[in-house]
């Protein structure tokens, strides 16, 4: 997703702007650019490509001497990758950068081309600086307010008028966006990371708020009043940016999993704070990606453990669907970022209907956290890598304890203590995994198989490696494999088997031998010695099904890590991805 840094104040903005992009990287981008302003003087400086390149053009760039800057990284939506398209965009006195998407843009752009603007280049967000400059006769609050009226989507600007002195200002909807209170100046920044070198006090930005920073002051205002925002102080540390000797952020936060399980459970030791399940008919479990995989293993142990009937399903299907709610519903949104837009959307349709909300998520300050009605706490703290291990392993543990709180399942409570140091056992292991990925790296096709909770499993295993590591892999039912997919089994093609589930292990264990009695390369991950091996066969340590999926997943997470690492790849900012999908 873009990512957005702006400052205004004593010092020159490039250094700030430019370590403030550095830290949104793990969002996504495949362009960037800062726009520095002197008096009535406004400097772009953009190219495409990583943010080292903007600094090379910045090195042989004669800079503005300015105290006011905006800076963004974009990934592209409307308009391809091209220096054009980057931000920031400058209409006549307006130059801006956005995150989000701007629905109508074509209808604007078409209107404001009749009125004689001239575009450069094929981006919405440059309708937006046509718009707001249309609008703009020396009183910016009333051209942003006016020209957001026009608009319809998601967005998240950065602002500055040629002829309004250092004033920069912010607005939003839907997309994401902080103020940061700092002592020689003051900020806005997509997320608090991008700025927490410099305060780590902030206020964010709701719905339609403007606000307007200069080095000395803040003032927001809401439908033309101006408002008090709370300021907020972040409790992440540089630490918490930093890979700590870790190649990869991914591995670093694969390592910290045994830790952070054990906060959690260590915080909901007595449920007290776990809402009650047992009162909803049914629950509808919503989100994107591997936290919809979290939510796939929750449903399956809430109905076999709560005889609580679950239906999971993706957040950018559920947001458009016909939902026939029962009065007794919950809907759960799990969601690390908490930005998600479609589990957003997802969120505000059962709000609408008045449906009871539960959040998981990870990110306090987040749309999603503030908006349910009810907000469970992860507390993975910042996860960097654009593929999630550590708050996905999180997710699937307090769905673990809100099922043991709906039965007061004390003797479970009991079992989570054992699992961080079993989970770090198991992790003590990398290098068996590390010796997989060494043997499958080349492959183009992997295959991951499994029943029940084992093929929820097998999702999030597979998730993470074609996330990572660019092979094409297939997540399959292991009954459902030989009704087509298996024509696809050949010589050599990497096949995951995750057996766990003893009920069902040799149906399972049938499926094995028919892909390899088609010369599939077996690859097994169970917690039992008696399923064969062959091949390759990992035995993690056997516990409840409660919490089973939190020892197997981090082998498949390594095993997509070092596979990655084998092909050399940007493993924590894969391509095309971003770590927090804020537009549809
Ligand atoms: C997981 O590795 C991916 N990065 C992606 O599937 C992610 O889980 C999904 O986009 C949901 O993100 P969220 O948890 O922040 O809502």
């Amino acid at each position: 997703m873009c990512g957005i840094v702006g400052y205004v104040g004593e010092q020159h903005p490039k250094e700030i702007l430019i370590s403030g992009l550095k830290k949104l990287e793990y969002r996504g981008y495949d362009s960037s650019g800062i726009a520095l302003k002197k008096d009535d003087k406004v400097q772009i400086i953009k190219t495409v490509g990583r943010i080292s390149n903007l600094e090379e053009k910045l090195k042989k760039t004669d800079l503005l001497d300015a105290n006011i800057g905006i800076g963004h990284t974009r990934w592209a939506t409307h308009g391809g990758v091209t220096e054009e398209n980057a931000h920031p965009h400058k209409i006549g006195r307006v130059t801006l950068v956005h995150n989000g998407i701007i629905e109508n843009a074509a209808n604007l752009k078409t209107e404001l081309e009749e009125e004689g603007v001239i575009f450069n280049s094929n981006t919405d967000t440059e309708v937006a600086a046509a718009l707001i400059d249309k609008y703009y006769d020396d009183n910016a609050l009333f051209a942003i307010k006016k020209a957001i009226s026009k608009i319809k989507g998601s967005y998240a600007f950065g602002i500055l008028f040629d002829d309004d002195d250092d004033k920069l200002y912010a607005v939003r909807k839907d997309s994401p966006l902080i103020i940061g209170y700092g002592k020689d100046g003051n900020f806005i920044a997509s997320d608090i990371a991008a700025i927490v070198n410099y305060t780590k006090d902030y206020s964010l930005l709701d719905e339609g708020e403007i606000a307007i920073l200069t080095k000395n002051n803040i003032e927001v205002f809401s439908n033309g009043e101006m408002i008090h925002k709370k300021v907020i102080h972040a409790n992440i540390t540089a630490e918490d940016s930093d890979k700590c000797g870790y190649e990869h952020f991914m591995l670093k936060e694969i390592m910290e999993e045994p830790k952070v399980l054990d906060n959690l459970f260590k915080k909901y030791e007595n449920f007290s704070n776990l809402p009650d399940l047992l009162k909803y008919k049914e629950i509808h479990i919503v989100a994107c990606g591997s936290a919809m995989y979290a939510g796939i293993i929750g449903a399956n142990l809430l109905e076999e453990k709560c005889n609580i009937k679950c239906y999971v399903e993706c957040a950018s299907e559920y947001r458009y669907k016909k939902v026939i709610y029962d009065r007794k519903t919950l809907v759960i949104l799990i969601s690390q970022s908490g930005e998600t837009a479609d589990t957003i959307a997802a969120m505000r349709k059962a709000k609408e209907d008045n449906i009871d909300t539960l959040a998981i998520v990870n990110v306090e300050t987040s749309t999603i956290a503030r908006e349910a009605d009810n907000a469970l706490f992860i507390g993975a703290g910042v996860e960097v890598a654009v593929a999630t291990t550590k708050a996905y392993i999180l997710q699937v543990a307090m769905l673990a304890l809100l099922t043991i709180r709906a039965n007061q399942n004390k003797e479970a409570l009991m079992e989570a203590k054992k699992i961080p140091a079993l989970l770090n056992k198991v992790l003590g292991d990398r290098e068996i995994f590390e010796n997989v990925a060494k043997e499958i790296y080349q492959v183009h096709d992997a295959f991951f198989i499994g029943r029940g909770i084992d093929y929820a499993m097998c999702m999030e295993g597979s998730l993470k490696l074609k996330e990572v590591s660019y092979i094409h892999s297939e997540a399959f039912q292991a009954g459902e494999l030989k009704h087509g997919t298996i024509s696809l089994i050949e010589k050599g093609v990497p096949v995951f088997a995750i057996i766990t589930d003893k009920k069902i292990m040799d149906k399972t264990e049938s499926n094995v031998v028919e892909v390899k009695s088609r010369d599939a390369s077996i690859y097994t991950i169970t917690n039992n010695n008696e399923v064969p091996n062959h091949g390759f066969r990992y035995v993690v340590p056997k516990v409840s099904s409660y919490f089973q999926s939190l020892l197997v997943v981090p082998v498949l997470q390594l095993i997509g890590y070092y596979t990655a690492c084998y092909k050399n790849l940007d493993i924590d900012k894969p391509r095309n991805l971003a770590k927090s999908v804020t537009v549809e």
